[in-house]
């Protein structure tokens, strides 16, 4: 079907430094070993499309690896707040919000709300932020100084961000040290790729020289449909190891699970959606953990 010229260049994973001495942050925490606390592994979620998952895939990722004992953040910097709401949340009726963290640099911790997973919520007021941030200096850093303070408490901080590549997208690849890209198997998704990849490119020159790609997670995934399945092979060509084993096919217990407020994983805890999710989290500690001993 010549889907393969959708995308212009092989991309591959970000050259692992020669040293096999990994940065503190860059470390797979271990909750049983007494050490003395690390710094939270700090994971954006990010696509410019809409509608890809990036949501789902933040939250129930936290879901799964809170259930292996981590101490999990989550970061709602999207002003449509659906991660807040998938927790029950409204953001409407929120009074503080990641806006007022990121604007009137109020602290984290007085943002976060301690539901399922700890959640620094997001408000309609965060639609202002791009353009409260925007003449202020740092406007780039503005999240990476706020979760400083907090990243002692955890093992993982997750940010889910919206559909763009704004200054709210550009703040979360700032303050991370990896990125994953949750995207449709569907023809039209595989395109943008590209274009986060050069937004990727222009942050590591300029802002963050550390933030790799960790993952390509292949979503709403229907093995039943040829377009489907060559999808996920232009992904392969296109990416090689750098897409993730595991395939989040489509469900409507993703949808099910944030009207009652949680994750799949207390919604269905023993369904194929759940374990989906736990198989992420499975690939997302032993890909660290293999980093450590490179
Ligand atoms: N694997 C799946 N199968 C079926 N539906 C799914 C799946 N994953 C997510 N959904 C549903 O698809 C919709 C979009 O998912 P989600 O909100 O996570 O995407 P998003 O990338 O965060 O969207 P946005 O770009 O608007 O923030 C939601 O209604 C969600 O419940
Ligand atoms: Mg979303």
């Amino acid at each position: 079907m010549g889907l393969t010229r959708l995308l212009s260049r092989p991309l591959t994973r970000e050259q692992e430094p020669e040293d096999a001495t990994q940065e503190s942050e860059d470390q797979t925490p271990t909750p049983e070993t007494g050490e003395p606390p690390r710094l939270a592994t700090v994971i954006a979620f990010a696509n410019q499309k809409g509608g890809v998952a990036k949501t789902t895939s933040t939250l129930n990722l936290a879901a799964a690896l809170s259930e292996e004992d981590y101490r999990v953040l989550c970061v709602d910097m999207d002003p449509q707040g659906n991660l807040t709401m998938s927790q029950g949340l409204n953001p409407d009726s929120i009074d503080r919000s990641m806006f007022d963290v990121l604007v009137h640099r109020l602290p984290i911790d007085s943002v976060i709300e301690h539901k399922e997973v700890d959640l620094a919520v997001s408000s309609i007021d965060l639609a202002g932020a791009e353009l409260a941030l925007s003449s202020m200096i740092g406007r780039e850093r503005a999240l990476e100084k706020a979760l400083a303070a907090v990243k002692e408490n955890y093992d993982y901080i997750l940010i889910d961000t919206p559909p763009s590549l704004g200054l709210l997208t550009i703040n979360a690849l700032v303050a991370s040290d990896h990125v994953i890209v949750p995207v449709q198997c569907e023809y039209l998704s595989l395109r943008g790729l590209v274009q986060l990849e050069n937004t990727l490119s222009m942050i590591r020159e300029n802002l963050n020289p550390d933030v790799a790609i960790m993952g390509i997670l292949p979503t709403m995934f229907d093995r039943r449909t040829l377009h489907a399945r060559e999808a996920v092979e232009i992904l392969e060509e296109n990416f090689g190891d750098l897409v993730f084993k595991t395939r989040i096919k489509k469900t409507i217990r993703y949808a099910e699970a944030p009207v009652k407020g949680t994750s799949v994983l207390k919604y269905d805890p023993t369904g194929k959606a759940a374990d989906a999710y736990r198989d992420l989290a499975k690939e997302v500690l032993n890909g660290a953990k293999a980093r450590q001993h490179a």
